[in-house]
């Protein structure tokens, strides 16, 4: 052999397309034609001729190809109905569960499960199980994940994403006959034919053993965290928990009730700096009458009573100074009771409010109290206790501070009043010049 002659062949091997292993089984056939419309009409003659086990290959989507090789619309959308009911009804039924079977919790008497309440999680779970059809049936439906083929062991194959469109038939088509069937291609117009074989290593026809491998590894890791978790609430630990973001928590400070040597009573906290006041008048709440319903008590304490810590105090009988108790203050109570007080007291103040009556509808017992009772304390507490109870409860009442400012609160002191006075008349409120007109 010349020197030349060895080039020449190197040269050679170097063009020619890689050797592909000896073949396997027999796949199908790979027809090749010219034009997409070619393919559409080979297309739609393969699936006159009886066929269903072929598929077409472009570089983009043909029109009409679906219609010639008869594909059937999806049933994608009837399966995402399915789920999305399933997930409705999950969610229904997880609710009615929770809430009115396994713990059932009178809140006012309202019904443990009523539809309306269920309505948000309904609509999230019946999202929930939609897309999870949709994204899982998709890869179902394409018999994905597939990351080989056997069309790929042919060379004139690899056009299919440049300027290639194809026909492949497989083999396992009852109608299939190596003949009959590449005449039947090669009659649609076909430019090229080719029998298209499996790998005769059987391990090939099969995904990668590797990809498994992969797969296996993650989900192997990807439990490894449960498992620390599980293990953690079986087994008691004296180590302190791991802290991996500590942010700012551990500093170097003392906290309020620690001890501190520095100091010859020990504590960190140092107290109220004598003299300090607040220079914000909201905060500072001077006005005790005001804000607290308070007063001094002028009054000396008792021989042997425990020694106060600051003046004595007393709850005011009247209103505060700064607030005048006019018509315009009994309108603006009246209102607010209203809008504050009557779901539970009622509006005549006698406690027969909305929510009560809801409680003992649903089996329970949270009644309001009678406001307007002639017998009962609340006729003659001071004013400023019972501002002091709006603001901040009494027993299983909430308290409104948060809701109903200041002055608004000694609006309703003031129509509560009136209620109980109303309530409670006797012929002497009648005024002198009315008292005929009673019968
Ligand atoms: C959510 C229901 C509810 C609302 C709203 C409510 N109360 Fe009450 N209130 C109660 C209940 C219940 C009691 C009885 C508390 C107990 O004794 O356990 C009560 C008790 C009271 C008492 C007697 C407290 C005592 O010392 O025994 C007063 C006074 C009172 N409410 C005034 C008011 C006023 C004024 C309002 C409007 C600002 C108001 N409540 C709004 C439920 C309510």
């Amino acid at each position: 052999m010349s020197n030349a002659d060895k080039h020449d062949h190197h040269d050679h091997d170097a063009d020619e397309p890689q050797a592909l292993p000896a073949d396997g089984d027999l796949h199908g056939l790979l027809a090749e034609y010219d034009t997409p419309g070619e393919l559409v009409e080979a297309a739609r003659k393969v699936r006159d001729a009886g066929f269903t086990e072929f598929d077409c290959y472009s570089p983009f989507p043909v029109h009409g190809i679906d219609e010639a090789m008869g594909i059937k619309r999806t049933i994608l959308p009837v399966l995402i109905f399915g789920g999305g009911f399933t997930g409705l009804i999950l969610g229904l039924l997880l609710q009615w569960w929770t809430n009115a079977f396994n713990w059932p919790w009178n809140i006012s008497g309202k019904p443990t499960w009523s539809i309306p309440a269920n309505i948000p999680i309904g609509f999230e779970t019946t999202i929930l199980l939609s897309v999870f059809t949709t994204f899982f049936g998709m890869w179902t439906l394409n018999k994905l994940p597939q990351v080989w083929h056997p069309l790929f062991r042919n060379e004139r194959f690899n056009r299919v994403t440049d300027d290639g469109f194809f026909l492949g038939i497989e083999a396992k088509d009852r109608r299939f006959d190596a003949e009959t069937t590449t005449k039947l291609l090669s009659d649609a117009g076909a430019i090229g034919i080719d029998k298209i074989h499996l790998d005769p290593d059987p391990a090939k026809k099969v995904m990668p053993k590797w990809i498994f491998a992969v797969i296996a590894a993650t989900t192997a890791l990807a439990l490894i965290p449960f498992a620390i978790a599980a293990k953690a609430r079986n087994s008691k630990s004296s180590e302190p928990h791991i802290h991996i973001f500590a942010d700012m928590d551990f500093q170097p400070k003392y906290k309020s009730d620690v001890a501190m040597d520095e100091f010859a009573d020990s504590r960190a906290n140092r107290g109220n700096i004598e003299g300090t006041v607040s220079r914000n008048p909201a905060s500072l709440k001077a006005d005790e009458a005001f804000y607290y319903g308070l007063e001094d008590d002028p009054t000396p304490a008792p021989e042997g009573a425990p020694v106060a810590t600051g003046p004595a105090k007393r709850w005011i009988t009247g209103f505060p100074k700064a607030v005048d108790a006019d018509q315009r203050l009994m309108d603006r109570g009246k209102q607010r009771f209203e809008i504050y007080c009557t779901p539970c007291h009622g509006y005549d103040g006698r406690g027969a409010g909305t929510v009560p009556n809801r409680v003992a509808q649903g089996g329970g017992l949270w009644q309001a109290q009678n406001l307007v009772d002639p017998g009962k304390k609340l006729i003659t507490i001071p004013n400023g206790q019972l501002f002091n109870t709006i603001s901040n409860g009494a027993a299983t009442m909430p308290g409104y501070a948060g809701q109903i400012p200041h002055r608004d609160r000694w609006a309703i002191v003031l129509y509560v009043r009136a209620l109980q006075r109303a309530q409670n008349a006797s012929l002497d409120d009648v005024p002198a010049d009315q008292k005929g007109s009673i019968r």
